[in-house]
């Protein structure tokens, strides 16, 4: 195992009627004047704003509104957010929403702290972030778990460039979860959030080593807690037990408890994606689904002895005899059927996108720019390997 720095700051308040703390929670991690940053329709719709202002207003805490945040958010929203921010003297971002709120609301803190230099700058990799204005937030959907990581992924919706910053210093001050915001959610964004959170931690599973007996175990149990109540929830919406167990599991696939002691994790499945997101818009963790499968057949013989523990003790396959490779392909099938069973995609037609040549050689050279010229643990993906899986997951 590698040795590792395990930092999870977050204070998690969950529970029913627990956004009722809101104005309580910022006021103690020393807000006065907030940004109320929010996304398109189902927060005002639900009543969750008028709950949270009130909240605010209790707390004697001042605010200003911002909504309108889509789904993988806009950089020209987060410029419109850092000028209302700075007109109002705010001192703390609270945001009401998914990963593309919060991480909108990230990204603003982090420009709030440097007022002279372009934001952006941190998503290309020109310069490190100095510092950020404190986040809080109510989560609305499990998923992204940008409640508490330390990673923030913004598109520049004039480039189509999706792009992460990845600092500890973003992560928020509090998460508060009530697994019963989630039950207004369409079926779609669930399951997409179940897909997304198997993901954080598959990303960290299929590594080349340093992985811990006690993290693999961890990562086993959350991803079989997550098939289990993604396919519960799937049947029956409203259960407020199943809604509970995915808003867990999603804080805790990506607050890097399922990497302690491995190498980092592969995170080339979330590369890829992104720049289909970037392209293509689509949700994230469908986009997940629909290129996992092939970059899964592409890379397993690298990587076979992951590949069939998975198989084993995540997918449920038995050592018949049949030789670990046939355990390990007979997993990524069990994987797909599973996504075809929450109804996600398992490649890009079924996502709703067929990409032309090239578009895919134009998501290939982007996302191997993103990732620095190489990205993966599994296996070492180059820029024809990216173009590879693309092609393999038409
Ligand atoms: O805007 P509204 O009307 O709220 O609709 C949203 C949106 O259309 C809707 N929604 C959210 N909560 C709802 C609801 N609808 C009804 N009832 C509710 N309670 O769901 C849609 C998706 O919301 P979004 O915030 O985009 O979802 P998610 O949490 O999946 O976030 C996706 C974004 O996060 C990024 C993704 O790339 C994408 O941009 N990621 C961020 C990460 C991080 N910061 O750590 C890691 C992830 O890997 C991911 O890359
Ligand atoms: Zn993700």
């Amino acid at each position: 195992m590698f040795g590792f720095t395990f930092y999870t700051p977050t204070k998690v308040v969950f529970g029913k009627d627990t956004e009722k703390e809101a104005g309580a929670l910022v006021r103690e991690y020393g807000g006065t004047r907030v940004l109320l940053h929010y996304g398109g329709a189902s927060a005002v719709k639900s009543g969750l704003i008028d709950r949270v202002k009130a909240s605010l207003d209790e707390a004697g805490i001042i605010h200003v509104e911002l909504g309108g945040v889509v789904p993988n958010p806009h950089l020209g929203k987060v410029r419109e957010g850092i000028a209302l921010a700075k007109e109002n003297g705010i001192d703390f971002i609270l945001a009401v929403g998914g990963g593309s709120v919060i991480d909108s609301s990230k990204a603003i803190a982090y420009a709030l702290a440097d007022p002279d230099h372009d934001v952006w700058e941190l998503f290309q990799g020109k310069r490190p972030a100095c510092g950020c204005f404190p986040v809080g937030c109510i989560l609305t959907i499990a998923a992204a778990g940008s409640e508490m990581s330390n990673s923030c992924v913004i598109t520049n919706e004039e480039t189509g460039e999706k792009r992460s910053y990845n600092d500890n210093i973003a992560r928020p001050r509090f998460a508060v979860m009530n697994p019963d915001l989630t039950k207004t959610l369409p079926d779609y964004q669930t399951e997409s959030g179940c897909t997304d959170i198997m993901m954080h931690t598959m990303e960290r599973y299929f590594t080349q080593g340093g992985n811990m007996e006690l993290t693999d175990e961890i990562a086993e149990a959350l991803l079989r807690t997550v098939m289990k109540y993604a396919e519960i929830l799937h049947r029956d919406p409203g259960n407020y037990e199943a809604r509970a167990e995915i808003m867990w599991a999603g804080s805790l696939a990506h607050n890097d408890l399922t990497g302690c002691g491995n190498d980092g994790g592969d995170f080339a499945t979330h590369m890829l994606e992104h720049e289909m997101g970037g392209m293509f818009d689509v949700t994230h963790g469908a986009g997940l689904a629909a290129i996992w499968p092939s970059w899964a057949r592409y890379v397993y013989k690298d990587c076979l002895p992951r590949f069939v523990r998975y198989a084993e003790k995540v997918m449920g396959v038995r050592d018949e005899g049949q030789g670990d490779e046939a355990i390990a392909l007979k997993g990524i099938e069990e994987m797909e059927a599973f996504y075809h069973r929450i109804g996600m995609p398992v490649n890009m037609r079924e996502l709703g996108i067929v990409p032309t040549e090239e578009q895919i050689r134009a998501m290939a050279v982007s996302c191997n720019e993103a990732c620095g010229g190489s990205q993966g643990s599994a296996k070492v993906l180059h820029l024809e390997d990216m173009a590879n899986i693309y092609r393999m997951a038409l």
